[in-house]
């Protein structure tokens, strides 16, 4: 009851014009299994989903106004998502099935806002046809390299943008699952500076390589800090901010935080406080949106309802 109480609280200072630390707000909900998130350097969020091929776009002044982007082709979901430079992002797509957690004909593709935000264009980098899960996306600054997580060998790929071409960069025991499908080993995956960090799902590591500006690893794998894994409560994609400090998200209401120390601190947690959250995206934009943690969100009893939860730190 006084979780509930405090819950209500929360939520009407949450919608007031003054934000308070840690404050949640449900910013949007609609239809489709939200996956992954980014936000466009004018603040507006993007959001993927495995169960439609559209990406969905929102701008948070406009809280619930969702729209879909078009399709993209030959896909039924979109999983990864990361900017590459301004306003063109890279996204995995593939034909999923989200009971088995597992896809077929992946392939990754760049969406260029340049033109137009309602209807960016959409270009096919490469197919992946060997994946059965190309899950988080991330960027090598100052490359043309996009790396990808595959959740089910353990790997990580190397794509490189310009050259239309893929291969694995690192292949580890450390990245892969626990037990056959529907089992999740590395999944969210992040450069930051030289080192590559990743979450793998199964074991609950939050680890890093050191890696070269092609991907490669220079040495083993650190751990970087230790949650549970399992296939229900377990920890998912996250973002690093410019100081070091990492946010996940954690199935099945939790958002940690881990600073450039490894500590670990929860920053909401609770089905009253956060819908579950699979990735998290800093806010960029106006003074509001740069204080605020977007998380793509479910509802656990209905997966087929999505939406985006603004966290205001
Ligand atoms: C968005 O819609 C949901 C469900 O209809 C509602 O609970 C929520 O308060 C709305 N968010 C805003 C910010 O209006
Ligand atoms: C998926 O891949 C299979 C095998 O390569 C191919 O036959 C099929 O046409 C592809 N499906 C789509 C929708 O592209
Ligand atoms: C999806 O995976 C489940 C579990 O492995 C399986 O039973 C089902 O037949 C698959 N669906 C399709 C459309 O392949």
């Amino acid at each position: 009851m006084k979780l509930f109480l405090s819950a209500t609280i929360l939520s009407l200072a949450s919608a007031a014009a003054v934000q308070k630390h840690g404050t949640v707000q449900q910013l949007a909900t609609f239809p489709g299994f939200a996956e992954n998130i980014a936000v466009r350097h004018n603040g507006h969020i993007l959001v993927t989903s495995l169960s439609t091929p559209s990406i969905h776009y929102l701008n948070p002044a406009r809280p619930n106004k969702t729209t879909l982007l078009q399709p993209i082709p030959g896909a039924n979901g979109v999983s990864g998502i990361v900017e590459l430079q301004k306003d063109i992002f890279a996204v995995a797509a593939g034909i999923w099935n989200t009971t088995a957690r597992r896809e077929t004909n992946a392939s990754v593709w760049t969406v260029d806002f340049r033109h137009s935000s309602a209807h960016p264009t959409l270009r096919k980098i490469v197919n992946i046809p060997e994946t059965t899960v190309l899950n988080g996306l991330t960027s090598i600054p100052g490359t043309s390299i996009v790396l990808a997580s595959d959740s089910a060998v353990g790997a990580i790929y190397a794509i490189n943008v310009k050259k239309h071409t893929h291969s694995i960069a690192i292949q580890d025991s450390v990245l892969a699952p626990t037990g056959p499908t529907p089992n999740l080993g590395v999944n969210g995956i992040k450069v930051h500076k030289s080192n590559l960090y990743f979450a793998n799902s199964g074991t609950g590591v939050f680890g890093r390589f050191p890696i070269t500006r092609s991907g490669k690893p220079t040495g083993p794998a650190e751990t970087v800090s230790q949650f549970s894994g399992s296939v229900d409560s377990a920890i998912d994609d996250f973002v690093i901010d410019e100081h070091g400090n990492a946010y996940i998200s954690f199935h099945p209401n939790t958002v940690f935080k881990v600073d450039s120390h490894s500590k670990q601190k929860v920053i909401v947690s609770g089905a009253q406080q956060i819908r579950d959250p699979t990735s998290v995206a800093l806010g960029r934009g106006s003074k509001k949106g740069r204080k605020a943690l977007y998380a793509s969100v479910n509802i656990l009893a209905d997966p087929t309802v999505g939406g985006v939860d603004a966290i205001y730190l």
